[in-house]
Order: C-alpha cells, then sequence, then structure tokens
C-alpha cells in the first residue's frame, strides 16, 4: 500500500542532496511517497509517482518527526512546590530527586505505566516520533528493574540510570552504591535497557565513580551515554568522549576544552534547553558548539524536577532566543541531531528507506516553531506511516 502525501508547501528532509542543498534539505511545492511504513520518494510534487491513496497536506510546511533523545518518564508524584520556590529565588542543586525517588518507590507498576503513557502520548502530540527514556528515581535493585521493565512497553530506548543520585539509605556508604549499581543492579537491569548512563556532577557522582559504572555497562553490553556539566565544571564531558558515548547532556558548564574534545568525536553534545529554563540555569553557548564542529542535539530532559515540558517546540524557540542557534540548526538539533544521539540511522530524516516518521505543522515554514514560541503548531504527527486522519482518502487517478 503506497501513500502519497502531497501539496506539501515546505519539506524539511535532512538530506543536503535534496531541494536547497542546506542540511535541512528543503523542497517546496513537494511530496512525500510512503510504502509499507517507510519513505519510498521525496520530490517536486509535479514529479509525484502515482500512489494508492492520496494525502492532501494542504500546502503546509512538512518535517521530520522529532527524535526526544533525553527523558525521564518513569515516576510517580509532582514536584510544582519545588518549582515555584527556585523560581522565588532557591537555586537547584538536584537534591529534589529525593522526593521522586520516594514516590516512585511508593507506586505500583501500574501507576508508574500509566505516567508514561500519558507523557509518551503528550510527547507524541508535540510532535515527537521517537523517544528516549530512562530509569534512575527508583535506586533499589527491583525498583530500577521494574523501572526499565515499564519502560520497555513504550520504547526500545532505555536508559539505566542507577546513577542517578547516592539514595538515603546509603549516604554514609556510597562506595557501596556504587559497587551494588555495577554488579547486582546492573544485571538486573542490563535485560531492559540498551543504554547505561550516569549523572557525573556536584551532589551526584564523581568521575571516577561514573567511569567504574559505565565501564561495568560496557562489559555488560549496554552503551555509555551521561549527564555532565549540568551544575558546574567538571571532568565528565572529557569522560564521554573518553568512553564514545553516544552523548553526553547538558553541558551547561562545558569549557573550551571539552568542547574540543567533543569536536574531534563521535560523541554529541545533547542541550536541554527546558533545564536551563526551570532552573533558571546560565545558558550554555551552542554556537561555541556548532562553531568548534561538534554534533548538537536538543532534547527535552522531560522529567518532574528540573524541566517539566514535553514540548520540542518550545527547546527549540528556547535554544534559538538563548543558546545563539539558528532556527535550522535547532530544527536539524532536535531531529537529526536526537537520531544521532541514540546512534540511529533509520530515523531522524526523509529519504527514501528511513522510517516515515513527520510532522505537518499549522504553518507555511519550520520557522514558524521559534518564530511563534508557546503556539501549538503540531497538526499531525505520523509515525511508521500511521497517524495521519486523512490517510485512507483514496488517490485520485493519475
Ligand atoms: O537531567 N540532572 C539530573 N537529572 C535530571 C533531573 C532530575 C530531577 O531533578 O528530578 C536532569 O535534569
Ligand atoms: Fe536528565
Amino acid at each position: 500500500m503506497t501513500v502519497l502525501y502531497d501539496n506539501i508547501g515546505e519539506l524539511v528532509t535532512n538530506d543536503p542532496t535534496q531541494g536547497d542543498h542546506s542540511p535541512l534539505g528543503i523542497l517546496t511545492d513537494a511530496a512525500l511517497l510512503v510504502d509499507n511504513g517507510q519513505i519510498a520518494w521525496v520530490g517536486p510534487a509535479a514529479e509525484a509517482p502515482a500512489a494508492d491513496q492520496r494525502v492532501d497536506c494542504g500546502h503546509a510546511a512538512v518535517i521530520p518527526g522529532f527524535v526526544d533523545s533525553h527523558a525521564h518518564l518513569v515516576f510517580d508524584g509532582d514536584r510544582a512546590a519545588e518549582f515555584a520556590a527556585r523560581m522565588a529565588g532557591q537555586p537547584y542543586d538536584g537534591g529534589g530527586i529525593a522526593t521522586t525517588v520516594s514516590a516512585t518507590r511508593n507506586a505500583t507498576d501500574d501507576v508508574l505505566a500509566a505516567n508514561v503513557a500519558r507523557l509518551g502520548q503528550e510527547l507524541r502530540d508535540a510532535g515527537v516520533t521517537t523517544f528516549e527514556t530512562k530509569s534512575g528515581y527508583g535506586l533499589t535493585v527491583d525498583d530500577e528493574a521494574r523501572s526499565l521493565r515499564v519502560a520497555t512497553g513504550f520504547t526500545t530506548e532505555t536508559t539505566f540510570l542507577g546513577a542517578h543520585v547516592v539514595p538515603a539509605e546509603y549516604a554514609s556508604r556510597r562506595d557501596e552504591y556504587v559497587e551494588l549499581v555495577r554488579t547486582t543492579m546492573l544485571e538486573a537491569c542490563a535485560p531492559h535497557a540498551r543504554w547505561i548512563d550516569v549523572f557525573c556532577d556536584r551532589g551526584a557522582f564523581n568521575v571516577d565513580e561514573a567511569r567504574a559504572i559505565l565501564t561495568a555497562g560496557i562489559a555488560r553490553g549496554l552503551q555509555p551515554r551521561l549527564h555532565a556539566s549540568q551544575l558546574g565544571r567538571g571532568d565528565g564531558i572529557k569522560l564521554a568522549v573518553e568512553l564514545d558515548a553516544a552523548s553526553v547532556d547538558h553541558c551547561t558548564y562545558a569549557t573550551d576544552e571539552d568542547i574540543d574534545a567533543l569536536a574531534g568525536s563521535s560523541t554529541v553534545a545533547t542541550l536541554l534547553p527546558g533545564a536551563e529554563f526551570s532552573t533558571r540555569a546560565q545558558w550554555p553557548n551552542g554556537r561555541r558548539f556548532l562553531d568548534a564542529g561538534a554534533t548538537v542535539a536538543l532534547a527535552t530532559d522531560c522529567n518532574p524536577g528540573s524541566s517539566y515540558t514535553t514540548s520540542m517546540a518550545l527547546c527549540i524557540a528556547l535554544a534559538v532566543r538563548d543558546m545563539r542557534l539558528t532556527p535550522a540548526e535547532a530544527l536539524w538539533a532536535a531531529t537529526a541531531g536526537g537520531a544521532a544521539a541514540l546512534r540511529r540511522n533509520d530515523i531522524g530524516a526523509l529519504h527514501p528507506g528511513q522510517r516515515a516518521d513527520f510532522v505537518q505543522l499549522h504553518a507555511p515554514t519550520y520557522l514558524h516553531l521559534a518564530y511563534r514560541p508557546g503556539v501549538n503548531l503540531i497538526a499531525h504527527t505520523v509515525v511508521a506511516g500511521q497517524g495521519h486522519p486523512d490517510h485512507g482518502t483514496p488517490a485520485p487517478d493519475c
């Protein structure tokens, strides 16, 4: 069954061989053919091939689906009061993670699954076609393992984050907790995870602890990614490069040396503007990363503490306004950049062979994502060719 998405005013392909030959590969007056859930053809509408069905996109803009490569969706509870306190001057130091750990440990599996389903639907409605999610609010062997079991019901991009913080019961025995994470907890969690992550920062884990945990995870078959330099300078970014992590996330306090290390590596710098916004932190200068030649991704970091948003469009607007990315760089970072941060080559662009994941906007151009902040511009989110309400319109004879 082939479906032609026709009458696209502006089509962003992320394929520089297309259209304007920019990194976004923009075509105007375009069409897109989907065959069995995959992109089969893109090009000028006037040259579109015949199809079994035709969907009229009303001359709107169509973009690749957002790839949210960093989220924490397995939790219970809410920390709105903590947010209000921050806006009244309290700093963010990650201390509130304990509040969510306590609520999550007390929640049933069904409650945790309902939370992931709710936020997963929000992400979908906001144009996200692939999302990653982590454990990290259980911090016992059983609670971490069940968090990941729950997560696997919603995404294949699951990350073991037993090293989020040292839980209160291990406060005076942190070495024992590190040992637990890299042995028994890892064993219980690895069957349900693709990735392993550590919060390597002030008040969480130091670089030696992070290295010990990540190398144990790698030996167990997981791939590394890292939270680093969110709360202050440190050696986490260099560690991510040393271990060829797929991504190092936050990078708020990245130094020139860190950025040079990233630029010479295949580790993606994932910037999380929702976190700087919600913790009133300083903005990392995304321009520095791009000018140095590093690959940049944008993600929501959706979590109940530092960034309770599912809006990639908001992240794009903030990255443009406050991290100095151009709108084109921000859109690339939120789509192809996210795919690179997950080391995926089947998503993040619209060219033949890719999964047919795309978004029709309520806008004539992708520029509106940053130009019209706070406005819901997501008309339809299509995943593997499914989800457009007009899908099923018979194709005219052609
Ligand atoms: O990525 N930085 C560590 N973890 C989360 C926040 C966790 C929380 O505050 O609940 C983050 O921002
Ligand atoms: Fe995070």
